[in-house]
């Protein structure tokens, strides 16, 4: 069991300046927490560089919640990594499957913005998970194994990264898998890192995503390879996601 956990929240498409004072009680509240514990939050693109400024010298990281694969360039809408880096981000999510699903996303598009990103050194969190359909009918390890294997860029090898198994069923459901089928697929996600990238892929963290609440939070990251938790709707409020930092 690693000892480091990463707990990264995502605040969607949550957040207007206002909503920074969430950010400011973490700070306040986060000095006391154990001191091997990471923490990130990834706010809204438009948020990130008055959010550097709320968390300047403090130990709370920042990320982007996606970034676009190209450098630069004629993408109406998009980010590139290197703004992410510029407005203040060192890490970044990728191919979250609310990204996959209603954008598209391939594990081809997701592994070339994790290039993009290693290039600019950023730290990637790239998102698997299966739908419900897939889990009923016995594929959640093959599926995420096959995502694993499809989004991760050969640079990782060498680079700081983490992926993040959040079966899409239960992200914002309120339903979360037994702690059996979490330790099951984080050990398939495990196996098809080595697969992809050799032992280098041992190091990285595997987060659990998908309902992670207060009051589940200490068991889940109990669970075997289970190194931390990708918390969305539980991030946007400084007293829960608080809870959740310190079950770690
Ligand atoms: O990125 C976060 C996940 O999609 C989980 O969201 O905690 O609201 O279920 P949730």
């Amino acid at each position: 069991k690693q000892s480091v956990k990463l707990i990264v929240g995502n605040w969607k498409m949550h957040g207007v300046a206002a909503d920074l004072v969430e950010a400011r009680a973490l700070i306040e509240s986060v000095h006391d927490v154990r001191a091997d514990c990471r923490i990130a939050l990834c706010p809204p693109a438009t948020l990130t560089d008055r959010m550097r400024q709320v968390l300047a010298g403090g130990r709370i990281e920042l990320g982007g919640q996606d970034c676009h694969q190209a450098p630069s360039g004629a993408c109406t809408g998009s980010v590139s990594a290197e703004m992410l880096v510029d407005a203040g981000a060192t890490l970044v999510i990728l191919g979250h499957s609310e990204r996959r699903g209603a954008f598209g996303e391939t594990n081809e598009e997701v592994s070339a913005k994790v290039e993009a990103a290693i290039a600019v050194g950023l730290e990637p969190i790239v998102c698997v998970g299966e739908t419900l359909e897939q889990r009923e009918a016995g594929q959640a390890a093959a599926i995420v194994s096959a995502q694993v294997e499809g989004s991760l860029a050969d640079g990782l090898s060498e680079r700081p990264f983490a992926v993040a198994y959040e079966p899409v069923w239960a992200i914002g459901t309120g339903l979360t898998p037994s702690l059996e089928q979490i330790a099951e697929v984080h050990a398939a996600v495990r196996s098809a890192m080595i697969r992809r990238l050799g032992q280098a892929a041992r190091r990285a963290p595997i987060l659990y995503g998908g309902s992670v609440k207060p009051d589940n939070a200490a068991e889940i990251l109990g669970v075997s390879e289970v190194g931390g938790a990708l918390v969305g709707g539980a991030s946007l409020k400084a007293e829960d996601f608080l809870k959740i930092i310190r079950a770690a």
